[in-house]
């Protein structure tokens, strides 16, 4: 389901980067409450195409209260598709389509004292809600975050984090490594890299001090530093990643490479899809996704990054079972209990039910 927002405002933030402002009516503001770290998704037609891009919220909750105010940060890309609709399409005032937040990217030990972040680039925003978070809630708990940039010009939310720390002055730690900018020190010069964390974990950060963790950024760098604390035994459940959205292909584009599914091909398996409370009965074709199975029969079903990693598509899996192709967000317990990511789920048995109904 989405909601129809006014755009309030885009302001300049780094180089290139910008915080987009919507502005929330009264009347849908619980429903656009959400939890740090969390994301929204937002629908624009381009060209005749609906593109569906998740963006994660750099503000907090008390703005939406006070004002009706979301944020969200966006890093902008030369020639990207959004950046260009951005810069020259949309402007304030504009009416545009959100979904609600959406994502599992957030706090789970409550009573930690001292949570780190590991953010590259753009993978600062979720990091950043999550970080107030933790200074606001707690007056004894403490927050590191060791973020890296190509350059000081291009640090996101800079004004932002320096506020946090003009006020958290003892409970909140900025280390900077930058990789095109020299630094006196190697060890915050470079990327976020094996060597690196190992770097940290020697000198900045013990391991038993990492109550809880936050990684956001490119997959080479989420992987490092999660492998890295793997190999140092640090639980896995005090390690939470937010994979950035790659391979991100346009609906439009989508439905070509569905032609080429259904050319020649043949139902082979039996969908069984509840749906706001009605339940649809479809063939699926070899090789078939949920998601792909759900649009060729005309369903408006929630779905995103089509990359198995927004969790926008996920359901619930009642009967039968899939394979999940890719699969960069649903966690252990989740999985447990049934739920699948529909774009990334290809039928294994004859037939499956599924339910967007029991999310
Ligand atoms: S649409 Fe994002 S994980 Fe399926």
């Amino acid at each position: 389901m989405t909601y129809s927002v006014r755009l309030e405002n885009i302001i300049d933030d780094a180089i290139d980067s910008k915080i987009v402002s919507f502005f929330i009516p009264e009347k849908h503001r619980a429903v656009f409450h959400f939890v740090p770290g969390q994301y929204i998704t937002l629908w624009v037609e381009i060209k005749g195409i609906e593109v569906r891009r998740c963006y994660s919220i750099c503000s907090d909750n008390d703005l939406l209260n006070a004002k009706g105010i979301v944020q969200i940060g966006c890093r902008m890309i030369p020639n990207g598709l959004m950046s260009n609709w951005f810069n020259h399409e949309v402007k304030p005032g504009d009416k545009v389509k959100l979904m609600p937040p959406m994502g599992h990217f957030q706090i789970l030990k409550k009573k930690a004292l001292h949570r780190v972040g590991f953010a590259s680039g753009s993978g600062i925003t979720p990091i950043l809600a999550i970080m107030r978070e933790t200074l606001q809630s707690n007056a004894l708990s403490k927050f590191t975050l060791v973020y890296a940039n190509k350059h000081t010009t291009t640090v996101m939310f800079k004004e932002a984090l320096q506020d946090l720390k003009d006020r958290y002055l003892d409970r909140l730690t900025l280390i900077y490594i930058f990789s095109r900018q020299q630094q006196d020190n190697d060890l915050f010069q470079g990327r976020i890299n094996k060597e690196k964390v190992n770097a940290f974990l020697q000198s900045l950060l013990p391991l038993g001090s990492l109550d809880e963790v936050f990684i956001c950024g490119p997959n080479d760098m989420i992987e490092s530093v999660a492998n890295t604390l793997k190999e140092h035994h640090l639980p896995e459940d005090r390690v939470r990643v937010e994979y950035f959205v790659a391979g991100y292909t346009p609906l439009a584009l989508q439905s070509k490479t569905d032609e080429s599914i259904i050319q020649g091909a043949q139902p082979t398996n039996r969908l069984k899809l509840h749906l706001n409370g009605k339940i649809f009965e479809l063939p699926m074709l070899a090789h078939e996704t949920v998601l792909q199975c759900a649009l060729r029969a005309g369903l408006d079903i929630p779905f995103s990054c089509q990359s198995g990693v927004c969790c926008t598509c996920m359901a619930k899996l009642l009967t039968g079972s899939v394979d999940l192709l890719k699969n960069f967000t649903l966690q252990k317990k989740e999985l447990s209990l049934n739920y699948i990511l529909t774009c990334q789920a290809v039928a294994r048995s004859d037939s499956i039910e599924v339910s967007f109904d029991d999310r």
